[in-house]
């Protein structure tokens, strides 16, 4: 039995920020979800409803936390590949930039500012899709970059953006590339017809057990980049090894095991 420890949870209304405030809750931790929507499973008094850009309601939810789960983000691109004109937009400036590069600077400053040890940030295998789209697998934390789009171009630098408070401010920041937890029916019939995605596939379950993992871990590294997917189906894409070294931590479910939880 480990600890109870306080966490606040960014983006706990969303797919998987409900699967880890469940997780976390079961095992006995204080639970603080921060979210644009009341978190389900949360009572009012522990389910902050406000935006990354909200510095001070920021502030306030992460004072005494042990840890922050950052999940909080526009989750994928508007639109790729790009349509033609006059269809041919994105999402960079009016959500990239506000929620995933702005956002996560305010989330490393308020863990600067009031003292949390531990952050962990989603970051995403879209980071590394040039190595997935050339059969270089499986990839390593090691493994450069090579973005899909602009929304992966926002979680390189939120790896950067880990990486420099981890050195400069002595805060224990893990990155993990995460694999697939479709989001809606039409993700689950996406990944069903794909062998990639299939062994890219995180069951919700397996994701709430590696942010508790990521939580509860003793002596992790200053700085880490990990992932996290279910077990494979067909072929080994991302190397789980350094993340079960590090947490401890292994998955159980395999793909379609709880894709349909929504
Ligand atoms: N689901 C996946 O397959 C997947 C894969 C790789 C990485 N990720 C990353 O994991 C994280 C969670 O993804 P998800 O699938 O649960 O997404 P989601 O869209 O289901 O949940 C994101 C949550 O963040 C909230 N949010 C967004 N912008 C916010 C802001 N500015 N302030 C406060 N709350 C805000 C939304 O209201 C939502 O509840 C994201 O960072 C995403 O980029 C997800």
């Amino acid at each position: 039995m480990t600890t109870p420890q306080r966490v606040l949870v960014t983006g706990s209304a969303g797919r998987i920020g409900r699967a880890v405030v469940k997780e976390l809750a079961a095992r006995g931790h204080g639970v603080v979800g921060y979210d644009v929507r009341p978190t389900p499973g949360l009572p009012p008094d522990r389910s902050v409803v406000a935006g990354l850009l909200d510095v001070d309601a920021l502030r306030r939810a992460a004072a005494g936390a042990a840890c922050v789960i950052h999940l909080a983000a526009t989750p994928d691109d508007a639109q790729f590949p790009r349509g033609n004109p006059p269809d041919d937009g994105d999402n960079f400036v009016s959500e990239l930039v506000p929620n995933n590069v702005v956002g996560p600077y305010h989330v490393m400053e308020a863990a600067r500012a009031l003292g949390v040890p531990r952050v962990v940030l989603a970051s995403t295998g879209q980071v590394i899709d040039g190595h997935l789209r050339t059969g270089h697998f499986p990839v390593t934390p090691d493994s450069p970059p090579r973005p899909r789009y602009l929304y992966a171009c926002t979680k390189v630098f939120l790896e950067a953006l880990g990486q420099v408070y981890a050195r400069q401010h002595g805060i224990t920041v893990m990155a993990v590339r995460l694999g697939w937890c479709p989001r809606d029916a039409g993700q689950v019939a996406e990944i069903a017809g794909g062998e990639l995605f299939q062994d890219v596939f995180l069951s919700p379950g397996d994701a709430g057990r590696f942010f508790a993992a990521a939580v509860e871990a003793a002596g992790l590294p200053p700085f880490a980049v990990t992932y996290a997917t279910s077990r494979y189906v067909h072929q080994l894409r991302y190397d789980l090894g350094e993340t079960q070294q590090i947490l401890g931590w292994a998955p159980q479910d395999r793909w379609p095991t709880g894709s349909s939880e929504f």
